[in-house]
């Protein structure tokens, strides 16, 4: 039997994964001062039991100023590390790719968790040991409902860029595999490149090539410290919205820079920034971000991912097979069935349990075999 794309294997530099399945990186608001907890652990290591080639540890602040919340996950210390190994580790034990976001959060940082409402901390917020802190960002402008955040110096800049480079030695020591700096979502490094929120007059503002350097920067120092064999994606808003701001052209440059800087792949979003020039948000269907994959991996000749609203297996086989995205990235869907991989190479290949977890494989495939029997009006026992 022909195997499906969707289940083929790739190899990134000096990695390989089983599949083309990613588990996109989700914000849990369930660390312990940056530090990785038993709900990572459990929650992460099911995707991995789960079937997906490669699970991502959701966004990672590479400074304490940069997390959304007081309960983000943080690499800023050298006990967060400690705390992420046995992560990377069962991950890696179970056949998936251990990949972690590294991220700061810019001007939507000091935050409420999402079921919290996922606004602004405020000052009532200090009695709750939830005390606010100031945010900073390309310029002094706020984003819609948030306080204005505080501009970043020239010398905060490059400390900044320091602090990215010490959190990918910390994620190679914790025993990640795969990096993704987080450039889109209306956070730091998204807010350089658009024009809707960068208004700096210096080398980090006003033209297009100037709006890229901070990012092209970060990447430069990752990969500084980042082993050669070991791939680097970045994240990116593919665009704005359909009112302006960064486009999916700029995407296109900016691609084609990381690329020439090292990095491997383009995880393909858009959205997230919010003011002070409105933009329209893209109309949400199934797979609506895929053009954007399908675009850079064309026009640049990068290996893409595609996210977003991607849910039945046969819509992420095509998105691969017909040379849209290398890579399709899961995210709800796998909230809503952690064993996604495992069910979408059933769906797409009849049934068979041979990339069940070895516990599981054997009970899974007698009782397949009873039901059958059952389904024919039969029973074990005639
Ligand atoms: C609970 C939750 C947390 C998220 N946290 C992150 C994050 O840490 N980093 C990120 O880039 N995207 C984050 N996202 C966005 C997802 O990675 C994904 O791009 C988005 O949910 C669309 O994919 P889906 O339709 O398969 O869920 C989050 C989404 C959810 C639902």
């Amino acid at each position: 039997m022909i195997t499906p794309k969707l289940f083929t294997p790739l190899t990134i530099r000096g990695t390989t994964t089983r599949n083309r399945v990613v588990i996109s990186p989700m914000c849990q608001y369930s660390a312990n001062k940056g530090r990785a907890t038993n709900w990572h652990l459990v929650h992460l290591g099911r995707y991995a039991l789960g079937g997906a080639g490669i699970v991502f540890v959701e966004a990672t602040a590479v400074e304490a100023r940069g997390r959304i919340s007081h309960l983000d996950l943080g690499l800023y210390e050298e006990t967060h590390v400690e705390s992420l190994m046995p992560v990377a580790h069962f991950l890696k034990e179970n056949g998936a790719v251990p990949a972690i976001q590294l991220s700061h959060a810019g001007r939507k940082a000091s935050g409420h968790a999402a079921w919290q409402g996922a606004g602004p901390l405020s000052a009532e917020d200090q009695s709750f040991s939830q005390a606010p802190w100031q945010a900073v960002a390309p310029s002094a402008v706020a984003a819609e409902g948030w306080p204005p955040p505080v501009a970043l110096s020239i010398q905060d800049i490059s400390e900044l860029i320091d602090s990215w480079r010490s959190a990918a030695l910390r994620a190679r020591a914790a025993g990640f595999d795969i990096i993704e700096i987080h450039g889109g979502h209306g956070y730091l490094i998204h807010e350089f490149l658009s024009p809707v929120s960068n208004f700096r007059k210096d080398r980090y503002g006003g033209s297009m090539q100037n709006r890229m350097r901070f990012a092209l920067e970060i990447v430069e120092a990752v990969r500084s410290v980042w082993p050669d064999d070991k791939p680097l994606f970045f994240r990116v808003s593919a665009l704005d919205g359909s009112g302006g701001g960064w486009t999916l052209d700029d995407t296109v440059t900016l691609s084609r820079l990381l690329h020439q800087s090292g990095v491997d792949l383009i995880d393909c979003s858009s959205g997230g920034m919010t003011g002070p020039t409105p933009t329209m948000a893209i109309p949400r269907e199934y797979g609506f971000q895929v053009p954007f994959s399908e675009t850079v991996r064309r026009e640049v000749g990068i290996l893409t991912c595609a996210v977003g609203l991607i849910i039945e297996p046969n819509l992420a086989e095509s998105i691969v097979k017909e040379g849209k995205a290398d890579l399709v990235a899961i995210g709800r869907e796998a909230l809503n069935d952690p064993n996604w991989a495992l069910h979408a190479r059933n769906k797409l290949q009849a049934g068979e349990f041979g990339d069940w977890p070895l516990p599981f494989r054997g009970w899974l495939e007698r009782r397949a075999a009873t039901i059958e029997l059952l389904e024919r009006g039969l029973s074990e026992n005639k």
